[in-house]
């Protein structure tokens, strides 16, 4: 239930502070890091995170990421065989959540994990996210700041719009830079697999490794591994790898040349005119957040290429465009 808005803070010195003590005291902060805005609460406090996932509308089979300080801090919470030990040193701070066996009598309450074994970490690399995770003193459990099955934020405006009245407060650090989730590998023995493709490139962590990742695309739903859930979604349906635009739909385009009937299509917003999947990935969730409210009867979506963040921007769209459950609540 909504009953009164939540304030809008800048991540400055006061309002980080104030953030921090929120958390401390069992609330919750929507917070910028360098993938999206997340939703974050105490880990350790079960009320608070019962609270998240009431918030969010999460299904609470849905495990949530805990992010920490440091290595040290997840250290404390999991335990790291050599592959992990290589990917953290490589690549944190940084957009990529480990999955690893939680140690026995780790502080965090049984649903950010929903009963499992293992504990989603990871280490941002955004200065108002880890001010905040040292502030609190408390490992951090935050999905994206968003309401389940809807699109991520990567500014407090999106935020602001999906849960006002329903957190205690948004610390507003600008627009986030990578602007797609963290990839997710999971290492609890034998060779690390790839839950969820991210912000961090599939063949860099396997150039790191030296090996292959064994792909499990189950990350969104680790209960079942491989489907598609409906994900990600505005309102409007999206047709994606279009050639031609249709009447009454609006236009999600990707580089200089665009498809037949673009001249009649509204809105066009492009990911990146130079084709640039950087800046794509960093527009993906803004521009689908402005084509939600542009209400077009349908979006169509040009063709994004498969390589470097394409591949993780194409799994976005992909579950986007995904049937919905009538109820809206994956
Ligand atoms: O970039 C990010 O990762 C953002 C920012 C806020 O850090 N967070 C984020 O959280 O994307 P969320 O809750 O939207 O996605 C977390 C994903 C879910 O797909 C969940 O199923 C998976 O992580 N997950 C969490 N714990 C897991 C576990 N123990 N095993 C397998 N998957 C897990
Ligand atoms: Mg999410």
């Amino acid at each position: 239930m909504r009953t009164a808005s939540t304030p809008v803070t800048a991540a400055d010195e006061a309002g980080i502070a104030a953030a921090a003590r929120i958390i401390r005291q069992g609330g919750l902060v929507a917070f910028p890091t360098e993938t999206v805005y997340g939703l974050g609460a105490d880990a350790g406090n079960a009320a608070a995170v019962a609270r998240l996932f009431e918030a969010k509308g999460r299904p609470r089979l849905n495990p949530l990421i805990v992010h920490l300080a440091d290595f040290a801090a997840a250290e404390k919470l999991c335990l790291f065989d050599a592959r992990a030990r290589k990917l953290a040193a490589a690549f944190w701070p940084g957009p990529l959540t480990l999955v690893l066996p939680m140690r026995d009598g780790a502080p965090i309450a049984s649903l950010v994990t929903a009963g499992l074994k293992t504990l989603a970490v990871r280490v941002p690399a955004h200065k108002v996210a880890h001010a905040l995770i040292e502030a609190a003193g408390v490992p951090v459990a935050a999905p994206s700041a968003n309401s389940s099955g809807r699109i991520s934020p990567t500014r407090a405006e999106h935020v602001r719009q999906a849960l006002a009245g329903l957190i205690d407060l948004i610390l507003d650090g600008g627009p986030t830079d990578v602007g797609l989730e963290s990839t997710i590998v999971a290492c609890t023995g034998g060779p690390a697999r790839l839950l969820r493709l991210g912000g961090i490139d599939r063949t860099a962590i396997e150039d790191v490794l030296g090996e292959k990742l064994v792909v499990d695309e189950g990350g969104e739903r680790p209960a079942a591994p491989g489907g598609l859930a409906s994900h990600y979604a505005p309102r409007a349906p999206l047709r994606l790898d279009v050639t031609e635009v249709r009447r009454g739909e609006a236009l999600l385009a990707f580089g200089a040349a665009l498809p037949p009937g673009a001249d009649g299509a509204a809105p066009v917003l492009n990911l990146s005119k130079t084709g640039d999947l950087r800046e794509a990935a960093a527009n993906l969730f803004d521009f689908l957040h402005r084509l939600d409210e542009a209400a077009p009867a349908a979006i169509a979506v040009m063709p994004i290429p498969q390589d470097g963040l394409g591949a993780a921007i194409n799994d976005r769209l992909r579950r986007a465009a995904a049937p919905r459950p009538s109820d809206g609540s994956t």
